[in-house]
């Protein structure tokens, strides 16, 4: 066994796939006798996560990677670790690996599993590495997980994406869809709820098609009825939610009142039939609004959440007030919109008329006021009802609890008693833009 009792910290950036990832690449460092540092100043080892969907996100990351300069001129020993999205993209990397050489180890996102013998090349031999496998799509099992210190725990089910929605680098970097085992899976989950995680988080980039190319047959719904017969697992949500394959099976789940959250992230990205088509996503606004309609004949006050990006090469303005009026028809009770970004390597990015940034900003400024006005009006209607939450942390600045009902509404409120990580029921006093205040019952 290597003890190599070096202290590290890890930058994530991105999604929770990405933030369950870092939680791994922690579990490895541990298991060979590190140690979690919070200050990245003073680090031996700093490991940054990546993420690549926006460009933006993209060259920020890069510039933050380029500062990690100063920490190594500092500390000749301080080891740089770079994985994830970003780095999955060969040739960038491959620049990355030339431009930075006080970066010692670029890792894509299939082979993460070889983080401990790559770091120990570097410490016994001082070898810098440049690892990006394209050619074996992996499925992780049995790697440590150190979760965050957080009341609900991430589960994946799923890696990779074959979509290939036209605007999404995703498939590109994170491989075909690959499902893990229900066993593996209700195995986790077994062990979770004995370490006394009452939430669970599945992950997947498109859970709705779990399953497939499985030895077994089973499907997301099944799955999901397993799982929710655990004992001690109280709530149990998943992301993300590909409408085309949103079966009536699956909306028939959110019958269960018990384990199930009332709350499904369902990305639209756009309300034009032409856009929909030209960003591949193989179903129309009449099939999407329908969804919809099923999912709240099932469940009438669930949660709705989703996904939209503005100004797709060739949106129309007319176009674009699709989008807006399908948002007025849905009355999401929140939503992330994004401007389009041009990936290379996507389809997208080889179609004309690409759209100027002040009109995708404009276009985005008016959905967000949309959309503002809709979540203030339905956190107005929560006032006055009593939520039940399960408590993530406190505040430092304001001493102020906070935690998800199970809709997905955050709350912050007051306790005299230390409740983190304990459910906890509120009364809603106050309905505030982008979260709820309460009142400790
Ligand atoms: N530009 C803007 N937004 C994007 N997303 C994915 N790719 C792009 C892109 N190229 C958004 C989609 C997706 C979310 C995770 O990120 O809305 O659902
Ligand atoms: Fe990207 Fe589409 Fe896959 Fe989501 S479903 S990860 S948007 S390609």
């Amino acid at each position: 066994m290597n003890n190599i009792n070096k202290t590290y910290h890890v930058a994530t950036y991105g999604c929770q796939m990405n933030e369950h990832e870092s939680e791994k690449i922690e579990g490895m460092l541990n298991s060979l006798g590190c140690n979690k540092h919070d200050d990245i100043k003073t680090a031996d080892i700093i490991v940054v996560n990546t993420c690549c969907i926006r460009e933006s996100a993209e060259q920020k990351i890069i510039s933050n990677i380029g500062f990690l300069k100063t920490y190594k001129r500092k500390n000749e020993e301080l080891i740089i670790i770079v994985c994830g999205c970003l780095t999955q993209q060969k040739d960038l990397a491959k620049k990355i690996f030339g431009r930075f050489k006080f970066v010692d180890i670029i890792i894509g996102t299939q082979n993460l599993h070889m983080i401990p013998q790559y770091l120990l090349q570097k410490i016994n031999d001082g070898k810098r590495t440049l690892s990006i496998a394209d050619d074996e799509l992996n499925v992780y099992e049995n790697v440590p997980v150190n979760r965050y210190n957080k009341p609900f725990a991430f589960v994946n089910v799923m890696y990779g994406c074959d979509n290939y929605c036209t605007y999404c680098i995703v498939p590109y970097v994170r491989g075909n869809e690959r499902s893990r085992t229900p066993e593996k899976i209700l195995d986790d989950i077994h062990n979770l709820a004995d370490q006394g995680y009452k939430e669970i988080m599945l992950l997947g980039q498109n859970v709705n098609s779990y399953g497939a190319g499985l030895d077994i047959d089973i499907n997301f719904s099944q799955l999901l009825n397993k799982i929710k017969n655990i004992s001690g697992i109280e709530r149990i949500r998943f992301m993300t939610s590909h409408p085309k394959d949103l079966s009536e099976e699956l909306i028939e789940v959110f019958k269960d009142k018990k384990a199930i959250c009332n709350h499904i992230h369902l990305p639209v990205q756009a309300g034009s039939d032409r856009i929909l088509k030209l960003m591949n996503r193989k179903y129309d606004k009449a099939r999407y609004l329908s969804l919809v309609e099923q999912i709240r004949a099932v469940s009438p006050d669930i949660a709705i959440t989703t996904d939209i990006i503005v100004g797709f090469p060739s949106e129309t303005e007319e176009e674009f007030q699709e989008t807006l009026d399908l948002v007025e028809k849905v009355q999401y009770d929140s939503a992330f919109t994004f401007m389009y970004s041009k990936r290379s390597g996507t389809k997208a990015a080889e179609m004309g008329c690409h759209i100027s940034k002040e009109v995708k900003k404009e276009r985005l400024a008016r959905l967000l006021e949309l959309q503002n006005a809709i979540t203030a009006n339905k956190n107005k209607a929560m006032e006055g009802k009593i939520v039940r939450v399960l408590v993530e942390g406190k505040r430092e600045k304001t001493g102020q609890y906070f935690g998800k009902t199970e809709c997905f509404k955050l709350v912050n409120f007051e306790s005299e008693e230390d409740v983190v990580g304990k459910f906890v029921d509120l009364k809603v006093a106050r309905a505030l833009n982008n979260s709820l205040a309460g009142q400790l019952l």
